[in-house]
């Protein structure tokens, strides 16, 4: 794993953004795996001042993201769906057809699972891979358990997340306890992975994640296994090892 430490926020959107800019420079049609939650906003941010002043195209451009609640409409403003179009997609020249977010409105879930693991790989697989981490080492929606070598599915939330989440819902019981996501064999699959951390609240998980060995009860270890793990944080987030 390689390790970018930047000053601070700004710095590591600034990373970020180069970096998925440079994925589209080189292949145009690149297909990227995007990430919700607070880390990345500046990221988006960042990318759609690129386009905005022709730095970047987007319109060969695929997209899928991690995750999305399980069940929750799209038009609910805590939906990943809802997120993802205010925070980029409405900003940039993305081509609707090329964006996948898994469906949290469908009664059948292992369906839409399977046709979201068909469409990235009928796609040629994800060139870069954003992901964020949780306190607890999730990465996506996978918590830490026994058994992490799914690809997309249902999956249950822990408390943990459910209270971490609660920040964004009016009250806690209005968390969807469930969610659909992308698992860690989804994940390994990407050609790149660059993982972001933000503030003092990572630094502990970061720590784990550099120093320890790998393990499932700190899901973002398993990318220990993967060649192409880039980790961007700033200095909150990271203690020094
Ligand atoms: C979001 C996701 C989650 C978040 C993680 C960190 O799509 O899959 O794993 O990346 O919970 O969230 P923030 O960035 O809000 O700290």
């Amino acid at each position: 794993m390689r390790i970018i430490v930047c000053d601070d926020y700004d710095g590591l959107s600034l990373t970020a953004a180069k970096m998925i800019a440079s994925q589209i420079l080189l292949k145009p049609n690149s297909v990227l795996g995007l990430a919700t939650g607070s880390t990345p906003v500046g990221t988006y941010n960042i990318l759609m001042k690129m386009y905005a002043d022709g730095e970047t195209d987007f319109k060969d451009v695929l997209t899928f993201n991690l995750d999305e609640y399980y069940p929750i409409r799209d038009d609910n403003p805590q939906s990943y769906h809802y997120f993802m179009k205010e925070h980029l997609f409405s900003k940039i020249n993305i081509n609707p057809s090329n964006v996948h977010i898994l469906n949290g409105t469908v009664t059948d879930a292992a369906a839409e699972c399977k046709t979201f693991e068909r469409l990235i790989k009928k796609s040629g697989g994800i060139d870069l891979q954003l992901l964020g981490i949780g306190k607890n080492g999730h990465i996506g929606f996978n918590e830490p358990e026994a058994n992490l070598n799914a690809g997309t599915h249902l999956t249950k939330l822990t408390q943990s997340t459910i209270e971490a989440n609660s920040r964004f819902f009016e009250n806690v019981d209005d968390v969807p306890t469930h969610a659909l996501t992308m698992g860690i064999a989804t994940i390994l699959r990407s050609k790149k992975i660059v993982l972001l951390a933000s503030g003092e609240e990572k630094q502990h998980i970061i720590s784990s994640l550099l120093e320890g060995g790998i393990s499932t009860a700190i899901p973002a270890t398993m990318l220990k296994v993967h060649p192409d793990v880039t980790i961007i944080c700033d200095r909150a987030a990271y203690k020094g090892v």
